[in-house]
């Protein structure tokens, strides 16, 4: 027997019910994000390579170990994207947004690959949803972009949000800290787990996300980005500060978040949800107000966020009445010439929006009941062939039990009004 060829590590097959919430959620974020006065964008799945090396910088966890790179038959270097911001950067620079609206507020769902040890919402095929909104330094875009995501999470009933906050100011602020952190962590250096230890000599600020107990401890006494910071970074941190509690958003400063991204300036923030496990945040993001001119664009300050969709389900609670999106009509069709006259009346009841499911194969009326039962359709339509000599079909409703036949002329007019049997 030929070997079975299994999916790959990390990656996922999505179908019946669960395909029915990815369907519900990903139309919903098309609506809410254009309420906000957002546009769709759409990259590709995969970028030069130095796109990513030159943004997210190669010192980072994603670019030093994640990325799924390749040379192609062209010799070209390329890599499957681990994220979004850097290509809307990409395309933003390429297509001269800056000249079309002096402000671009950009959404998008996407398809990201990295090569993360999968555990529980961790994949290395995953969904992001996000936005990137370039052109406003003002604090005010900060407050937009964050409520915007703290508001969606709300109206899909997702409570106990925790929304973290940290300004890390400019480049040079943060190269300053590193040298602060570096020189207070060196003295406890053994004390460090091996990983710390590594980071404090490629990435220190990496040490700051530890979920490590005594390495908590250590860091309590640490420097904190925030003293290292100008004024008018802190004025606009405050500023950000005072929108969010007019607009009632609950936030904590964690000092500690400085977001494992290179490009991130001022702003950073990420939400957390305490029913997801390790791995807890429902989403992540910034300000990027260097990036635009590093990748060769004309200099723009820049905010986005990125959320996992996989995270999103994970916290979602009301999953049970999304999926009772129940078809309307089995139609059970017995004999050549019903199958025939099925394909007319499926039809002309999908032109009036009605989900129908068609027989193909050729079953029993018994068995086409307990398929439809087992489906949890809402109606059967019973074609036979004396309802083909009389023009007429029995329409039973499959809650009530209650049944009725119409002729077939009234089937368009019956189901515009929906079906009441
Ligand atoms: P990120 O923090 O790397 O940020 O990812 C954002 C969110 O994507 C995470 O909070 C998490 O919900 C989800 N996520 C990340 N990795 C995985 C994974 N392996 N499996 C499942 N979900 C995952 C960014 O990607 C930035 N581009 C966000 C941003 C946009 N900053 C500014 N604009």
């Amino acid at each position: 027997m030929a070997d079975i060829i299994k999916n790959i590590k990390g990656t996922r097959d999505i179908f019946l019910n669960e395909s029915v919430i990815w369907q519900y959620i990903e139309s919903y974020i098309h609506s809410f994000f254009q309420q906000y006065g957002f546009s769709e964008i759409r990259t590709p799945a995969f970028e030069n390579t130095n796109l990513f090396t030159r943004s997210i910088g190669n010192e980072t966890d994603i670019v030093s170990k994640e990325m799924y790179t390749w040379i192609d038959q062209g010799g070209n270097n390329l890599t499957l994207k681990p994220e979004v911001t850097a290509s809307v950067a990409r395309s933003y620079i390429q297509n001269n947004f800056n000249k079309k609206h002096v402000i671009n507020k950009f959404y998008y769902i996407d398809t990201l690959f990295r090569r993360e040890r999968p555990q529980k919402g961790r994949y290395r095929q995953f969904k992001q949803f996000g936005v990137e909104v370039l052109g406003s330094t003002y604090a005010e875009q900060d407050a937009e972009v964050i409520a915007l995501i703290y508001n969606f999470y709300n109206s899909l009933g997702i409570e106990n949000l925790n929304l973290k906050l940290n300004s890390i100011g400019s480049k040079e602020s943060r190269i300053k800290y590193k040298k602060a952190l570096k020189d207070y962590l060196t003295p406890h250096k053994d004390k460090l787990s091996k990983v710390s230890q590594g980071r404090l000599q490629t990435n220190p600020l990496r040490i700051l996300d530890t979920k490590i107990d005594f390495e908590i401890e250590i860091l309590k006494s640490a420097p904190r980005i925030i003293d290292f910071i100008s004024k008018d970074d802190s004025d606009h941190f405050n500023e950000l500060l005072s929108l969010l509690n007019h607009l009632k958003i609950k936030y904590v400063i964690d000092y500690n978040l400085v977001r494992g991204l290179d490009y991130y300036c001022k702003t950073v923030f990420e939400i957390q949800s305490n029913l997801l496990g390790a791995q807890d945040a429902l989403c992540g993001g910034g300000r990027y107000d260097y990036l635009i001119e590093e990748l060769g664009g004309k200099s723009t300050p820049a905010i986005g966020f990125a959320a996992g969709l996989e995270r999103l389900i994970l916290v979602l609670e009301n999953q049970d009445d999304i999926i009772k999106n129940r078809s309307d009509i089995y139609l059970i069709s017995l004999g050549e010439d019903a199958i025939k006259f099925s394909f007319e009346i499926a039809e002309k009841l999908r032109k009036n929006n009605l989900k129908v499911i068609m027989e193909t194969l050729r079953r029993s009326l018994k068995s086409q009941m307990k398929e439809a039962n087992k489906l949890q359709v809402k109606h059967v339509i019973i074609i036979g062939e004396e309802e083909i000599k009389n023009q007429k079909v029995i329409i039973k409703n499959m809650d009530s039990g209650n049944q009725k036949e119409i002729s077939l002329d009234q089937i368009d007019t019956f189901s515009k009004n929906k079906i009441d049997v």
